[in-house]
């Protein structure tokens, strides 16, 4: 039977890739999670693979005709190994929560006491928020980061850790601009006989260009996402000591997935092969040094940086000093308005609901990739300002969106058409 003879002219969802190639390409993508792809990644996530059914591993399969996907899946595992100094690595998790999960249900049981950063202190929702699977199924603890300083708090995690004995610490952030330094909640865990998880979803680019500590030697069991610093596809990653391969594996499939996305494996593939390049370690610093250079400029603009700044791809901003009244829910709005995308975002301890928020997170990895440096970040921290200031002025908006969409001219990441 031949396809619809209009299913490759499919015009609604056509032309709306086309209008998103355009949103993409013509504004400031300053979503800390998100990336560019390159042309390469995307070819291998749209490729015949897409096709076909592999579950199992790699020479372990339930169904035929998997000598490709598996010498594929096989290269990924390879890479994935070599860029981070791993003893084992399953490249399988469709995501970052995927993979956290599997973790869980392979080294944990159901009610084990886990402890994880909180919510509201930079953690993620997989790391035992309520209305998430993890703080259902497992009896998590929270740890935060200390009042005004707002850097993790060891004392108090040591405090907790050796009140509730848990059998998990989950290291990991999503909102928190500071380095996350393995040593010392390998000491705590240690000191508690606790198993210790790195989720190093956000710096997983930044470790493997070098501008992070590496978890790795130190962790039981780190996971990650391909899709933010890395660069890579959207899915997950499980590295993890030589003996827990088996339960992680199992966890993974038939545990918690059943066929694996090989086509995304692939495109994991040509990401790890793309971050074994010498030019990756390059690319990691600018990101970081970017992220410098756009929290001196807000600061300068009036900002308050969450922590008094960054060290790695993100900053957290709270907008009350710059302005009472504007919360991150308004700014994320009006700058969208302004071809600016951000992500609103609580400060610790922040009064106003993760709806609606005291503040937003930027980060810098995709107008890195685009090739901007430290002399345009001030150029972005003034054009979020205006834009902020004159937040009721439609025509002063109009404006800036137009001034975003040259400044984004001149740093073109895909050619085009693509
Ligand atoms: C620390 C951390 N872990 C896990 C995830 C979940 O990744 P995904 O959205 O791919 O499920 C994220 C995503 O933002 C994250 O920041």
């Amino acid at each position: 039977m031949p396809f619809p003879p209009d299913s490759h002219t499919d015009t609604k969802v056509f032309d709306l890739l086309e209008i998103e190639r355009i949103r993409q390409t013509t504004g400031l993508q300053l979503i800390a999670s998100e990336n560019f792809t390159s042309p390469a990644v995307m070819r291998a996530t749209g490729s015949i693979l897409t096709n076909k059914y592999a579950e199992g591993y790699p020479g372990k399969r339930y169904y035929g005709g998997n000598t490709n996907a598996d010498v594929i899946e096989a290269l990924a595992i390879e890479r994935v190994k070599q860029l981070f100094g791993a003893e084992h690595a399953n490249v399988q998790p469709h995501s970052g929560a995927s993979a956290n999960m599997a973790v869980y249900l392979g080294l944990l049981n159901p009610g084990d006491t886990i402890m994880g950063l909180s919510l509201d202190h930079g953690g993620h929702l997989t790391h035992g928020s309520p209305v998430n699977a993890s703080g259902i199924l497992y009896d998590f603890k929270s740890y935060g980061v200390i009042p005004g300083d707002e850097r993790i708090d060891f004392d108090n995690l040591r405090e907790l850790a050796l009140a509730h004995r848990p059998k998990m610490i989950v290291a990991g952030t999503t909102s928190y601009p500071r380095r996350l330094d393995p040593e010392p909640f390998r000491a705590i865990a240690d000191e508690v006989g606790a198993l210790l998880m790195f989720d190093i979803a956000h710096l997983a680019g930044l470790v493997a260009g070098g501008a992070h500590p590496n978890p790795v030697p130190y962790a039981d069991v780190v996971t990650f996402t391909t899709h933010k610093t890395l660069r890579g596809p959207r899915g997950g990653c499980i590295l993890s000591k030589a003996q827990h391969a088996q339960v992680i594996d199992k966890a993974v499939f038939p545990g918690s997935q059943g066929g694996p996305l090989e086509h995304v494996i692939a495109a994991k593939a040509v990401a790890f092969h793309e971050a074994l390049d010498p030019s990756f370690k390059d690319y990691a610093h600018q990101i970081v040094k970017n992220a410098s250079a756009l929290a001196a400029a807000l600061a300068a603009e009036g900002f308050r940086l969450v922590s008094g700044g960054t060290d790695n791809h993100l900053m957290v901003v709270d907008l009350r000093p710059f302005d009472a009244e504007c919360t991150g829910k308004v700014a994320q709005v009006v700058l969208d308005e302004a071809g600016i995308t951000l992500n609103k975002n609580t400060v610790p301890d922040d009064p106003r609901s993760p709806f609606v928020t005291s503040g937003v997170r930027i980060g810098t990895p995709s107008v890195t990739t685009q090739g901007m440096k430290e002399a345009e970040m001030p150029v972005i921290a003034s054009l979020i300002a205006r834009t902020l200031r004159h937040r009721d002025d439609k025509a002063e908006v109009a404006r800036i969106r137009a001034e975003v969409a040259d400044l984004c001219a001149k740093f073109p990441v895909y050619p085009n058409p693509l």
